[in-house]
């Protein structure tokens, strides 16, 4: 049985640490970790498990980790659980910039440890249901892909918080949240964009260093597009989902059901989940699940560090490419 520990106890760490309880028996959880030990005591309680503030204490009793900890410390941690032998699955973004991102898919190959990265989105049901449907190919190929994530984070205690600085955040709502999605689009789309742009500004988000609101657009080759619009100062909002426009139908998600819309008639053929379908941890489920399959058989992860790179380098394409520098 692998046993793993979760370095980050907050919001994340949290859903990890439930999620790998959902996973047993095929594994465990030995430690939940934070420097914060009133929090880690706090998460300990609630799932079972030992709660530590140093996790590198943890480290021998423990085949994985999971890093949810702030992205400035993504790469350092991840670095030094894969020289310790452990596998590991880091919350997405992988890191801050690409030099990061390189040395830990190098260390990770040179030590012949998993690394994933939590891009939890691809392995939801819906959403990889969606995938299966473009594979499968019964619309036809996608042309025109819209994105939303129109959210509202309350500024409250967030004034220095490690998520609204640009040093320790890496970015704005776009690199943060929106990495989910980009990655979403380019796996659905299973090509790379050949040309993007962005618009992005701070109104409405003072309380955050980068683009609290962001609009951008791509280009894919074969004259494929996409847009995604993000926003964590929306406070009102309706637009939270996909659209994917395929030349037999429109398939409409937003993330927990699938309709497929052709012309006036609209059919819901992924229902959402039923009561009780939903317990704490649910979301992270079908992840862990995967790293555990990668780690038992020895493959490579759907959303290894290479792949996890993918979304951030557009990201980082899209902030260059406007001259985007988060004023
Ligand atoms: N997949 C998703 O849907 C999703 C959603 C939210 C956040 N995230 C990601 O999860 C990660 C964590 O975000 P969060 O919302 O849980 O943040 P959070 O602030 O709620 O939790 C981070 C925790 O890390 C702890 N920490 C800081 N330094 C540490 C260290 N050296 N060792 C151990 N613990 C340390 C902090 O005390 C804090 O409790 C980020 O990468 C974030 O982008 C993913």
């Amino acid at each position: 049985m692998l046993r793993l520990g979760i370095v980050g106890s907050g919001g994340m760490g949290s859903s990890h640490a439930h999620g790998t309880n959902l996973a047993a028996p095929r594994c465990s959880l030995a430690w939940v970790a934070d420097v914060d030990g009133a929090r880690a005591g706090q998460l300990a309680d609630e799932v079972g498990c030992r709660a530590i503030t140093d996790w590198t204490a943890g480290l021998d009793d423990v085949d994985a980790v999971t890093i949810c900890t702030p992205h400035h410390l993504h790469a350092p941690q991840t670095i030094a659980a894969l020289r310790a032998g452990k596998h590991v699955m880091v919350e997405k973004p992988m890191a801050m910039n690409e030099a990061e991102c390189r040395e830990m898919i190098r260390v990770a190959d040179e030590c012949d440890r998993r690394l994933m990265v939590a891009y939890t989105m691809r392995f939801r049901p819906a959403p990889a249901r969606l995938k299966e449907l473009l594979v499968e190919g019964s619309y036809g190929p996608p042309f025109k892909v819209s994105a939303w994530t129109q959210g509202f984070l309350d500024p409250a205690g967030r004034i220095r918080h490690w998520a609204a600085r640009r040093d320790q955040l890496g970015g704005g709502v776009l690199f943060s949240h929106g990495c989910h999605y980009i990655d979403l689009i380019q796996w659905y789309l299973d090509s790379l964009p050949t040309k993007v742009a962005m618009v992005g500004t701070r109104r409405g988000t003072d309380w955050l260093e980068g683009e609290g609101t962001a609009h951008a657009v791509l280009e894919f080759p074969d004259g494929v597009l996409a847009s995604y619009d993000c926003s964590w100062g929306m406070r009102h909002a309706v637009l939270d989902g996909i659209h994917i426009h395929c030349p037999e139908a429109l398939l409409v998600s937003n993330y927990t059901t699938i309709d497929v819309v052709r012309g006036r008639e609209r059919e819901e053929i992924f229902p959402p989940p039923g009561p009780g379908e939903t317990p704490p941890g649910w979301a992270t489920l079908g992840e862990i699940n995967h790293f555990l399959d990668c780690i038992e058989r020895g493959q490579t992860p759907l959303t290894d560090g290479r792949e996890g790179l993918k979304s951030l380098q557009t990201i980082w394409q899209l902030y260059e490419q406007s001259g985007w520098d988060g004023r």
